[in-house]
């Protein structure tokens, strides 16, 4: 199907009183652009600030000076906005539904009191344990609410948290804690997901090894089993919560200070820490999620993502509690005990507003309708995707069996750097095209650059790649401990622009397409993995020579990972070989970065100066060698006839 035959779909009924009606959206994005420092000046006070704002906007993209600063002059505190300034109203109101993994155990709901207690206890753990402002705090835990309260806890004393997603191998945990200097790591016992355990604590126990023996580790007992204990190192969270003081002072922080920091992959072996700061981010997370979702008083927001990510961190905690919304965290997986267990909840806590994955919907799709059909989903008002673009017949399917024709889809295009959303459709002031991010969000200036000679296409049916012309609040203001990385990364290739690493489509009516990452990443199951990390693992092992790693069309995952490996001289190639080295990657990164294909390649098409031609291996593994393009520059084309002949994936 092709992009201009895919027809817009009206704003279903009943949205008539959403937040953003059409003539809103043209106005407000136009004052955005034209009047920033207006615009975001008004919308700063959504936030509750100590000391208020007098400078609004001072950015500059100017390659070797790029400086990101809003709300400069402002001192808030982020579990203040969250919390604190919620009690008056919300004290009794619940602020997070936890949904266990066992579905046979009670749901809990934290009131708005109850998620202050916490907070101001865990808090005061933190300080007990000689966290000062400033410093960083590694997080290791699974969807439990002390996932939040440790984010928030940070929050309110200035420390800066670092969550590492729980699916992260030890030696991928080690490295964050060591590239961040964290004092501190907090973790739990073990992990139930879709009734099986991860052994956090023991996982922990392994990244430490690696780590300055002055790190200390808080263990929140989670289900209680037996972990190993090292006195004076390891610290139970819980106990200590009961017997701190449950009012901790917060501190008041400047807009700039950095909240958090999230490591994310880029083309580069080794991940960046993406540093947020407080007063944007915030900002940015929370307005979003209300204008994005539609989001009124007394819905019940579910956003599907782990904490360990972005998503989480802004649609699950920050963006959510800032608006005072009652958020559901669910510690299980969308297929156990069935694959009715997404709309089972939805079900359970009358859901009203729904965001997940491209790769989940494919995945319940292909188990059918039925599981669907089982559960009462009239709670759902509105539908969210991200992590990748959405294929026309998921959307679809989505649309007809879960929103059953009644729920707008937003399908919102955003990355760890941008803090939230940017490219998205809203409720009821954007049509949707199935396949289509559509339209930019308040504030956010897309440009499609033509890759060979950066030079912006104007107009409408363009295609180029993804840059944003101008700062919004959200956006990250450095790759931690290397602002010279930040700027090559982002601001070097096509200068004055901040460029996404996307390619992108704007069509005849100006809708954007997200064509997918145009740079050395890939995108499985809507995580973000770095071929170059996934390189990097394969040759640490002893019986490889040399790794390229490329993505290929994958129908559940999105994109799938393609890994050519050549073996030592005299090593002999095997299934058992390959298993070995599928788990080696799964112990060096994670099980996210496990290669789904492996080829032996006795050698890698490379130029005469020994670069590797990926643009060839990516056709071999697309099972699309018709067009190879030209050849003849590589210092030995034969390799590609063997590559060829021993492919992986066909059709
Ligand atoms: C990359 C960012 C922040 C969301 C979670 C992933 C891809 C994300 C969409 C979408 C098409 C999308 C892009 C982007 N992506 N959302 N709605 N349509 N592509 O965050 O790990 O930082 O990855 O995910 O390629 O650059 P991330």
């Amino acid at each position: 199907m092709s992009i201009e035959s895919i027809k817009k779909h009206p704003v279903p009924a009943g949205f008539e009183a959403a937040l953003v009606t059409p003539g809103d959206y043209a106005r407000l994005y136009a004052e955005s652009i034209s009047d920033p420092a207006g615009f975001w000046g008004r919308e700063g006070r959504r936030l509750d600030w100590i000391q208020p704002y007098s400078r609004v906007k001072d950015t500059d993209f100017t390659l070797g000076q790029v400086s990101i600063k809003w709300f400069e002059d402002g001192i808030l505190n982020a579990s203040v906005n969250c919390i604190d300034r919620h009690l008056p109203r919300r004290a009794t109101q619940t602020a997070i539904i936890f949904e266990p993994d066992d579905p046979n155990q009670p749901a809990r709901h934290i009131t708005y009191a109850e998620l202050s207690d916490k907070v101001n206890r865990f808090a005061n753990v933190l300080l007990s344990q000689g966290v000062m402002r400033g410093d960083r705090v590694v997080i290791y835990l699974p969807m439990i609410p002390e996932a939040a309260y440790a984010m928030l806890a940070c929050a309110r004393i200035g420390a800066i948290h670092s969550i590492v997603f729980a699916g992260f191998s030890p030696d991928a945990l080690a490295n964050r804690i060591n590239d961040s200097g964290a004092k501190l790591v907090i973790t739990a016992d073990t992990a139930p997901r879709g009734g099986r355990k991860t052994a956090l604590k023991s996982n922990t126990d392994a990244a430490l090894l690696h780590c300055s023996d002055r790190v200390r580790c808080l263990v929140v007992k989670h289900t209680g089993d037996q972990t190993s204990w090292i006195e004076g190192r390891d610290v139970d969270v819980l106990k200590l919560m009961e017997e701190v003081s449950p009012d901790c002072p917060p501190r008041p922080m400047g807009a700039e200070d950095p909240l958090f920091i999230l490591y994310t992959s880029g083309s580069t072996g080794k991940p960046k820490g993406v540093v947020h700061t407080t007063g944007g981010y915030l900002l940015y997370a929370a307005m979003t999620h209300q204008y994005v979702f539609d989001y009124k008083d007394g819905d019940v927001f579910w956003c599907t993502a782990d904490v360990g990510w972005v998503t989480g961190h802004s649609y699950i905690v920050y963006g959510p509690l800032a608006n005072g919304a009652t958020t559901l965290m669910f510690e299980g997986v969308p297929t156990w005990p069935d694959a009715g267990r997404f709309w089972a909840v939805c079900e359970k806590h009358r859901v009203n507003q729904f965001y997940t994955a491209p790769t989940a919907i494919r995945a319940l799709m292909g188990q059918g309708p039925e599981w669907v059909e089982k559960h009462d989903l009239s709670s759902l008002r509105v539908l969210g995707t991200v992590g990748e673009p959405i294929n026309p017949e998921a959307w679809v399917w989505y649309d007809k069996h879960v929103g059953k024709g009644r729920c707008p889809i937003v399908d919102t295009w955003w990355q760890t750097e941008t803090g939230g959303h940017m490219i998205t459709s809203l409720p009821g002031a954007i049509e949707t095209k199935p396949g289509s991010a559509t339209l930019p969000f308040f504030g956010v200036k897309p440009v499609v650059l033509d890759p060979q000679s950066g030079v912006a296409l104007d107009g409408d049916g363009v295609e180029g790649v993804l840059c944003i012309a101008d700062s919004w609040p959200g956006q990250m203001r450095t790759v931690w401990g290397d602002h010279q990385r930040f700027m090559e990364t982002y601001f070097q290739q096509y200068p004055g622009y901040y460029f996404t690493g996307d390619g992108c489509r704007r069509d005849e009516d100006g809708y954007y397409w997200i064509t997918g990452r145009v740079d050395d990443v890939i995108n499985v199951s809507g995580h973000r993995m770095g071929t170059a990390e996934v390189e990097s693992a394969l040759v640490a092992h002893e019986k490889v020579a040399e790794a390229a790693v490329v993505g290929y069309p994958h129908p559940l995952k999105g994109q799938g990972i393609y890994a050519y490996v050549t073996l030592m001289n005299g090593v002999e190639p095997s299934d058992g070989l390959r298993a070995e080295l599928e788990k080696w990657v799964r112990t060096e990164i994670g099980p996210i970065a496990k290669p789904d294909l492996i080829q032996w390649a006795p050698g890698l098409p490379k130029t005469r100066s020994g670069k590797i031609m990926r643009r060839i291996l990516r056709k071999i593994a697309e099972d699309d060698f018709a067009a190879l393009g030209d050849i003849s520059t590589l210092a030995d084309p034969s390799v590609v006839d063997e590559l060829i002949e021993n492919r992986m994936n066909r059709h």
